[in-house]
């Protein structure tokens, strides 16, 4: 066994909270990284002095750990061929569009394989050698699933937990993965392995029961050294006080007002925000939305769409084929349909501070949201928690995780442009009446259930496995 560490709870994700970025003049900074997680994990890492080690984005930059808002934070750096084979290979062009139901075609190759491997493995060391003796190690998401095997092989004492943050495919698609058993036997290093959704519970036991030959029974795996594995969905959420804080705020409702002003007053603002990926919608949103002017529902001084696009893996050729699409397919809408500072989309391709976002969701009428496949969808919920007057409308694709709770949005099949563009137009004509009791409706779930409470309950569930072993977690506390 590795001698150990001084962390009680440490995390192990892809990414740091923090990205080092040099700035035009040269000089760098730390500034918050992009994605769910971030956001989701601080809380309970602040309560627990938790330590958290990661990639601060870039290339061979070797940085030593230091603390940052009650965390620590570790640093790993990457070689320019591991971002290239790793992270932008066997993460994104590999693991990201197979677990994401082929909405892209995944590709397979070796030497991908082999750099995703070896920086598990250098991760999994890192671990073991900050953890303390019993500690709780949370390891996160699709591009550390070798993490918890490798791991408990360094330091058996530790209870290991595992999070997917993204969807876990069906056996039919998950099967295509040439490295299928290792990836399965590596996620069985964990005690817990936590999902969004009871499904991909469920898909992960069967494959396990059918490819790796362990004995099941319900959401139990039965390994043959006697140690058992349990699978559930624990559905992720925000920080829903703190987004209803800021929105409450009154630079927020100023900037709000602004952003309306900006746009002409115009009767209706529908919104859309995403990372630039193909998984999310967004070229048949743009393609619906712009299908209801030209068929006269509407005009574009009666309604705009703003769309924000955060750049993202934009070395990933199936991300720069996608961003050409969105720009083209903007530019064609707005050549035929705009006016005089009146485009029909203002297309935003930049990422904003959490203030600003919570502008956009004070500004907009409707939010869309229509992902082909999304693990949660934070973006719904935090629209839902900045509409604290209970107004607001929601469209949201079936096929987010978030649409297990967020049952009273109009949900939509982004495969289904009729569709789409009904519910789009019901959500545009609905009465206040209408949209209050939906929105009411889903604002009592986001803020039942939030960000605190997946975690306490991941990390609660986590201990109860392993009752007689190592120091307990603090809930984190809510703001
Ligand atoms: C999703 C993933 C995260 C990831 C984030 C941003 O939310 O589940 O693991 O960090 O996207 O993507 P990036 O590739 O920039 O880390």
């Amino acid at each position: 066994m590795a001698s150990s560490g001084s962390a009680d709870l440490v995390i192990v994700a892809n990414r740091l909270p923090v990205d080092r970025v040099t700035l035009p003049d040269g000089t760098q900074e730390w500034r918050p990284s992009p994605g769910g997680l971030v956001s989701a994990l601080e809380p309970i890492m602040r309560a627990n002095d938790g330590t958290w080690i990661g990639w601060p984005g870039g290339t061979d930059q070797d940085h030593e750990p230091f603390d940052a808002d009650g965390m620590s934070l570790v640093p790993m750096s990457m070689t320019a061929q591991e971002v290239e084979y790793f992270y932008e290979g066997f993460a994104n062009a590999t693991l990201w569009p197979l677990y994401h139901d082929l909405v892209a075609k995944p590709s397979f190759h070796r030497e991908w394989w082999d750099a995703y491997v070896s920086v598990n493995r250098r991760f999994a060391e890192r671990a073991a050698e900050v953890a303390s003796e019993g500690a709780t190690v949370w390891v996160h998401d699709y591009q550390m699933q070798l993490v918890p095997q490798m791991l408990r092989e360094l330091r058996p004492d530790l209870r290991i937990g595992f999070y997917l943050h993204i969807p876990f495919p069906p056996a039919e698609l998950f099967q295509q993965l040439p490295w299928r058993r290792q990836i399965l036997e590596g996620l069985l290093g964990a005690d817990l392995v936590g999902f969004q959704l009871s499904g991909g519970a469920q898909n992960f036991v069967r494959l396990v029961r059918q490819r790796v030959g362990h004995k099941t029974h319900r959401d139990l795996v039965y390994l043959p050294d006697g140690r058992s594995v349990r699978a559930a969905a624990f559905p992720i959420s925000i920080d829903t006080a703190a987004y209803e804080d800021l929105a409450r705020s009154e630079r927020v409702e100023k900037r709000a007002q602004e952003i309306r002003d900006v746009l002409g007053n115009p009767r209706r603002v529908f919104l859309g925000v995403d990372r630039l990926d193909y998984t999310k919608g967004i070229y048949a949103r743009l393609r619906a939305f712009s299908e209801l002017i030209i068929d006269g529902h509407f005009d574009v001084e009666d309604a705009v769409f703003v769309q924000v696009a955060t750049p993202s893996r934009e070395q990933v050729e199936q991300y720069r084929i996608l961003r050409d699409e969105i720009d083209r397919l903007v530019g064609h809408i707005n050549g035929d349909l705009g006016r005089i500072g009146r485009p029909a989309i203002h297309y935003l391709h930049a990422s904003y501070p959490r203030e600003e976002m919570a502008a956009f969701y004070r500004a907009a009428d409707i939010m869309v949201v229509t992902p082909f496949r999304d693990g949660m969808n934070l973006v719904a919920k935090e629209y839902v928690a900045c509409r604290y007057e209970g107004d607001g409308a929601l469209v949201l694709s079936e096929f987010a995780g978030a649409a297990d709770e967020l049952r009273q949005a109009w949900l939509i099949n982004p495969y289904d442009i009729n569709g789409m563009k009904a519910a789009l137009l019901e959500a545009y004509r609905a009465d206040d009446k209408e949209r209050s009791r939906r929105m009411k409706a889903m604002r009592k779930t986001v803020t039942q259930h939030d960000v605190a409470a997946w975690a306490d309950s991941f990390l609660s569930e986590l201990s109860e496995l392993r009752p007689s072993h190592g120091k307990s977690v603090r809930p984190a506390k809510r703001s």
